[in-house]
Formats: structure tokens, C-alpha cells, sequence
């Protein structure tokens, strides 16, 4: 009995001194509460940030285009013309500006022909690179230019370079916006659609390097040139001609292809894809530690990097900045969600992704001269997605609510922040804990958003106001229980945004207490 007093004893002095220890930490987490200073400079404008920035990426892998927004007029889930509602009704509401599609991958071994006329009629196909699924067809070109037309984006569409023909690209460009009598337009017609498309961008190739057909850049180079030249304009239609870029960093692909083709596009594009791990060992996208908290921030930010070193060679070749950069392949890629099938890259997305997603529009921003247009991959079920779907349930996922949020800067000017941050140290490596980024919208209305990437310290950020007439600041913030948060088909609304209220302006200054982990995106009045 004694000894077992004696042992509970030595428990409550156990907790005792625990209790004392977390106190003494939180103390010295408040003594220690982080500051960053700067400025926005209001009379400073930098140009505009295309809303093109903030485009979207559908391809048919996995889930995305068949379950994620396919599901056929016969379904039970309420659909228009075979496209659910749901998720038209969710991508309205974050008014995303464009829509890549049919691949990635995907596009390279697309034979447009497949996917138009009766829907019974279409022939089946193997979708070799993602999971060896058969397609249908059943979404082909009237169907995804209905969805651009329900969710109100611009079509970007993917040509076949790898496996396909100049004619056969020709020919679907003709199909889709040429106005008159010719024999593809009245196939068009009698497929159901009368007026002509508008198509504005067009990508020749994807990934032309790898999955669309191991090229060689100086290949891929006089290809490029062969296949544009039959990208006519017909009817009114502006296309713009994207050549496709490097992936990770393959500066010799910009090189060579910019040198010898790059008088003949409208724009090249660039992929980067997050994953602070090897390709064939990736990290969960949930479950995780601080430590992968931080290695996936910081391999984000080094999108910058990808970004400078390809424009610093496009400048080259291109000095007056004709050439534009679309980053049309950007997100997130983790080890797929066991029990699915990994050619389906179907992942969880937590607040460590909203964070990603904040940290990479503050770097388009920063480049938006030359950077244009942006597609996250992508859309629904697939990677870095807004949406995830279960049958007839949908669940928008943290990332989705950075883009919802951040809407305000859609073609705003973008106003120069000056920042000096600490810096959020891990191990032996640090990133800046803040990220800020402002803009004036058309009615003359001030928008700053801002990321704290440091996974336990809040940050007090003051930053004077120059050139902006304010005295309130009023937002919202996406703040989360844990880094791994995430929401579910069973507790859908863990993660969203909430009424903040850290922020004030006194005597031209902004301070915002910004919690951990969290984005926030204020208007300032
Ligand atoms: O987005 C998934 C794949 O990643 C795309 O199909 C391809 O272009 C890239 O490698």
C-alpha cells in the first residue's frame, strides 16, 4: 500500500513538473513571439496578375474526368448534359479563368476523332499511361467545351505531338473554330454544335521530353516548327501557341528550344511539381511531422528558382519578353492514398498544400510580367485537387479555399510588399517564415494575403502603408488543429475559412498577427 502511495506520488510529481515544463515553453514561445516589418507601396503599381495565373488542369487520369466530373446524363448524381453539378457549381464559385485538358501524358496519345459523334459509337481505348483503364470516349470535345462553357473558363487544349499528325492537329482546329462551310465545320454542326469555338490557347505537345515521346530537344524543336505552322487561326480566333518546356531543371531543353523556335510561339510552358522526395518513394499526403512539413514548403519555394532560371534564357533568345511563361503543370505529388490504385494519383490534401498553393501564387505574382498563365494539377481526384468525389459526395479540400481566397487578386495590379521576415529554421536549413503579396482590384479596393510557413510560432507582421488610403482591415483566415488537417467524406468542414480578426491599421501601419500554419488574405478600406 505504502510503496503504491509512494509510486502515485512520484506520478503527481511527474505531472507536476510536466505541467511546470509545457507552461515554461509556452512562456518562452510568447517571449519569443516572431516579427516581420515592411511596406506596401501603394504608389508604386507592378502590373497586372492575370487571372490566367489562377488556371485549372483536367486530365483524363484516374478519377478526374470520368467520376470527377463525367458522369453520364443517365446518372443519379444531378448532372447537365452528363457534367455533375456539384462540381460545375463549386468551380464557378473560385471562377477559374482556363481549363487544360486533355493532358499531360494523356495528350500525346489523344486521337481527337475518338471522342466526337454519337457517344455509343465512340470507340474504346486504353489509356496506357495511367493505370492501363479503358476509356470510353464518353467526354470528348463537345463535352469539355460544354464544361468550359458551364464553369465559364477559357479552353486550353493539349495537341498530339508524340503520336499524332500535323493533320490530324490541323484538322481538330478546324473542327472547332472555323465559322464556315467547309467539311469539318458542318461535322461539327452535325454533332450538334452550330457556332464555332473560340479556342485561345493550344499546346503543342506535352512533356515532349518524356511521356510525349522522349524527344530530343532539337527534335522536339523542328517538330514544334513543322506541327505550329498548321495551327491556323480561322474565323476570328486568336490562338496562342504554346511549345512545351522543361520539366524540373532541364535548362538545356529551354536553350534549344527557345533558339530554334522560339520566334514561332506564343508562349513556352514550364512544369514543377513538389514532392521533396525521389520519384518512386514519395511522402503521404497526410500523417505526417514538422520535418515534412517544412522539406515540402521548402521545396515549393523553389519554384522561383525553375521560374528565373528559364526566363534568364528566354530573355536571351527573346529580350523584349515577347514570349510569355505558362507554369501549366504546378502541385503537390505524394504517394497515393493506400487501397487505390496507384496509376491514379488520387491523394489527401491538408493545410500543407493550402500553404503551398499561397507560397506559389505569391511567386507567380512576383513574376507576373512574364509569367501568365498557371494550371494547378489538378482539378478534381487527382494530385494537388480542389475537389474530391465519392460517388454523389464531394469534398472541397484546403487548397481549394486558397484558391477561393485569393480570388480577389484576379487581374488586380499588383502592389510591390518589401519584407523582412524571420527566418523558420529547421534542422540545419531555414526559409522565410512569411510570404506577403498585395494588389488594387479595378474598383480601387487593397487586397494582401499573406502565408506564415513557420509550423508553431505565430508572427506579428507590421507593414507601413504608402500610397494606400485605409483605416480598416477586414478578411479571413484558413487556419488548422494540426499540419496534417484535411477534410473528409465524414468531416467535410475541418478545414475552411474563418472571420479574422488580427489585424488592424493605426497611424499608417498594418500589424497582422498571424497565427501558425495559416494563410490569411485581408481588404483594407
Ligand atoms: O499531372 C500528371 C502528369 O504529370 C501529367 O500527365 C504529365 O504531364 C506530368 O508528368
Amino acid at each position: 500500500m505504502l510503496a503504491r502511495r509512494a509510486a502515485v506520488g512520484r506520478t503527481g510529481l511527474f505531472l507536476l513538473a510536466f505541467v511546470a515544463a509545457c507552461v515554461t515553453a509556452r512562456a518562452v514561445a510568447a517571449a519569443e513571439t516572431l516579427e516581420a516589418t515592411g511596406a506596401i507601396e501603394g504608389d508604386q503599381p507592378a502590373g497586372r496578375i492575370s487571372r490566367h495565373l489562377y488556371g485549372h488542369f483536367a486530365e483524363h487520369l484516374g478519377r478526374c474526368v470520368y467520376d470527377g466530373i463525367w458522369v453520364g446524363e443517365d446518372s443519379r448524381i444531378p448532372n447537365t448534359r452528363g457534367i455533375r453539378n456539384d462540381v460545375v457549381e463549386a468551380l464557378r464559385a473560385i471562377a477559374i479563368p482556363n481549363l487544360r485538358w486533355p493532358g499531360g501524358c494523356y495528350a500525346d496519345n489523344y486521337h481527337w476523332r475518338d471522342g466526337i459523334g454519337p457517344r455509343v459509337e465512340r470507340p474504346h481505348r486504353i489509356n496506357t499511361h495511367w493505370g492501363g483503364v479503358i476509356d470510353t470516349n464518353a467526354f470528348g470535345t463537345h463535352e469539355f467545351l460544354d464544361l468550359c462553357e458551364q464553369i465559364g473558363a477559357d479552353p486550353y487544349i493539349a495537341g498530339n505531338v508524340g503520336s499524332g499528325t500535323p493533320a490530324e492537329m490541323r484538322d481538330w482546329i478546324e473542327y472547332m473554330t472555323f465559322a464556315g462551310d467547309s467539311e469539318l465545320a458542318n461535322l461539327r454542326r452535325a454533332n450538334g454544335r452550330d457556332e464555332p469555338w473560340k479556342i485561345p490557347y493550344f499546346g503543342v505537345g506535352n512533356e515532349n521530353w518524356g511521356c510525349g515521346g522522349n524527344m530530343r530537344p532539337e527534335y522536339y524543336a523542328d517538330l514544334y516548327r513543322r506541327f505550329s505552322t498548321y495551327c491556323n487561326e480561322y474565323s476570328g480566333n486568336r490562338l496562342r501557341r504554346v511549345a512545351c518546356g522543361p520539366g524540373g531543371e532541364n535548362t538545356a531543353w529551354t536553350r534549344i528550344v527557345m533558339q530554334r523556335a522560339g520566334d514561332r510561339m506564343q508562349a513556352l510552358s514550364q512544369h514543377y511539381y513538389t514532392l521533396a522526395a525521389s520519384w518512386s518513394d514519395k511522402r503521404p499526403a497526410t500523417g505526417f511531422d514538422e520535418e515534412a512539413w517544412f522539406a515540402i514548403l521548402r521545396d515549393a519555394l523553389k519554384m522561383e528558382d525553375r521560374i528565373v532560371e528559364t526566363v534568364e534564357i528566354m530573355d536571351e533568345y527573346d529580350p523584349r519578353g515577347r514570349v510569355k511563361l505558362y507554369v501549366d503543370e504546378w502541385g503537390t505529388w505524394y504517394r497515393n492514398e493506400p487501397g487505390t490504385n496507384p496509376g491514379f494519383l488520387y491523394q489527401q490534401n491538408s493545410q500543407r498544400d493550402a500553404l503551398v498553393a499561397a507560397l506559389t501564387f505569391h511567386i507567380f505574382h512576383e513574376h507576373a510580367e512574364r509569367v501568365t498563365m498557371a494550371n494547378i494539377a489538378q482539378t478534381v481526384n487527382v494530385l494537388q485537387a480542389m475537389i474530391l468525389t465519392e460517388g454523389p459526395a464531394m469534398v472541397l479540400t484546403p487548397t481549394y479555399y486558397v484558391f477561393e481566397m485569393y480570388k480577389v487578386h484576379h487581374d488586380a495590379q499588383r502592389l510591390p510588399v518589401t519584407l523582412t521576415t524571420p527566418d523558420y529554421t529547421f534542422g540545419d536549413a531555414a526559409i522565410p517564415a512569411i510570404s506577403a503579396s498585395a494588389s488594387r482590384d479595378r474598383q480601387g479596393a487593397v487586397h494582401v494575403s499573406f502565408a506564415n510557413s513557420h509550423a508553431t510560432q505565430a508572427v506579428a507582421v507590421s507593414l507601413d502603408l504608402t500610397g494606400v488610403n485605409a483605416t480598416s482591415a477586414t478578411g479571413r483566415v484558413l487556419v488548422a488543429d494540426s499540419l496534417d488537417a484535411h477534410n473528409t467524406f465524414e468531416n467535410p468542414n475541418r478545414v475552411k475559412p474563418a472571420p479574422f480578426d488580427g489585424a488592424k491599421i493605426a497611424d499608417g501601419k498594418l500589424t497582422v498577427e498571424l497565427p501558425a500554419a495559416s494563410v490569411v488574405v485581408l481588404e483594407l478600406k
